[in-house]
């Protein structure tokens, strides 16, 4: 019998190892919907078994911050907002939005100045509210301003498309939704609402961080597309998608597009947003189009009766996918759609990379004496430290 030492150095396949990888914290990730977050409210969110305490202030604004009051790592989240900071219900600290130590009830800080407070300071990430949807950076901080978030014209033009973002938390790695959101040969477990028919894929590319597929397939079997689609359909045969890292979606004649946006909370959990950009819609029947006022109702109506109960037979398979592989860990998939190939590839390439930045940027702390060192979210101290100490390893033995 193998050790745990001994299985951990057997060579695994690149199936294996994409099961076990987060994804990069240097990109923005959706964490919640706006709306749930009232003013003086706070809710925890998960990236990559890092908590996050999202808190919206007096002022309107979201913070976030470790859920982990320093004193005896309590979740923040069950304690208070007041103004603008988040209080920790058992002694009473206090905390900013840049994760400071701003108060102390008992003796050790009472009625002393904020900056003659001892220090404590936790983790504190960058945050902004775009597309309904509260974003958080949960990696190296000083990157936050380079990277943008993902671009939907359709949403940022004069005059934006209406759109009502759907949320599910899935029992299953975020690399199988891809894999699923992707591969069109699934539809037969669509086969009641029928979005793509007799799919073919045409080819796919990658550029930079990005690979698209190109797909043709029939949409206008799809009951949705019957019901309120422009034309019945006609013109829809092409359908191009993209995992363009870390996020996923599509678009259809410019008319139809998807946004998915996954945020990793561990191995076997991963939160995901939807926005389902629909432009033509037509009023069925009469086959005029919905008039501007009755867009969202009808979006609504869409979302209730047909891209729910659709997504959620993904979810349902993608969670007994889940239950086969945690079976058979070690079973070689008979896999036909090269597409999986290169998405895993992908996110390994992209996890490692986020090791190695993070892991230079605590060595760069440490060497600077910093008082606080912090980590990107969903890596640990300890993960870093080994990391350095391998490429300190290769760097000796000339690799
Ligand atoms: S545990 Fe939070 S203030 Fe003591
Ligand atoms: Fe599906």
């Amino acid at each position: 019998m193998n050790t745990a030492a001994e299985e951990e150095k057997q060579p695994q396949s690149r199936r294996q190892q994409v099961r076990k990888v987060g994804q990069s914290g240097n990109y923005w990730y959706a964490m919640e919907l706006s709306a749930k977050l009232k003013k003086g409210e706070s809710i925890e969110v998960m990236f990559w078994k890092s908590p996050i305490a999202l808190f919206r202030g007096e002022d309107g604004k979201v913070q976030a911050i470790e859920n982990r009051c320093p004193h005896r790592q309590l979740r923040l989240t069950s304690g208070i907002v007041q103004g603008n900071e988040i209080t920790c219900q058992y002694h009473g600290w206090s905390f900013d939005g840049c994760g400071k130590c701003t108060g102390i009830s008992h003796e050790l800080g009472k009625g002393k100045a904020k900056d003659s407070l001892p220090n404590i300071k936790i983790n504190a990430y960058p945050v902004q509210e775009k597309y309904q949807l509260i974003w958080v950076f949960p990696g190296d901080p000083a990157l936050a301003d380079k990277v943008p978030l993902p671009e939907i014209p359709q949403l940022t033009q004069p005059d934006p498309w209406e759109f009502v973002p759907l949320d599910f938390t899935l029992k299953a790695h975020f690399s199988m939704i891809l894999e699923n959101v992707c591969d069109f040969n699934h539809a037969f477990l669509h086969r009641k609402f029928k979005p793509f028919t007799d799919p073919h894929l045409l080819g796919h590319r990658r550029e930079k961080d990005t690979i698209f597929i190109d797909y043709e397939t029939d949409m206008s079997q799809s009951s949705a597309v019957k019901t309120a689609g422009e034309k019945k359909g006609e013109g829809l045969e092409d359908m191009t998608l993209w995992y363009q890292y870390p996020y996923q979606g599509s678009n259809t004649a410019d008319k139809y597009l998807h946004w998915l946006f996954m945020t990793p909370m561990d191995e076997g959990t991963t939160r995901t947003f939807f926005v389902f950009l629909l432009g033509p819609l037509e009023i069925p029947f009469i086959n005029k189009p919905v008039p501007k006022f009755l867009r969202k109702t009808v979006i609504r109506l869409a979302n209730l009766f047909y891209i729910v109960p659709l997504l959620k037979e993904d979810v349902f398979i993608l969670e007994e996918e889940m239950i086969g592989q945690e079976r058979h860990p070690d079973i070689q998939h008979l896999e036909f759609n090269p597409i999986v190939g290169e998405f895993q590839k992908m996110s390994i390439e992209k996890w490692e990379e986020y090791i190695h930045t993070e892991a230079l940027r605590k060595k760069a702390q440490k060497e600077a004496k910093e008082r606080y060192i912090f980590p990107g979210a969903g890596l640990s101290k300890k993960e870093l430290i080994a990391y350095n100490r391998m490429l300190e390893e290769s760097k000796q033995l000339g690799l």
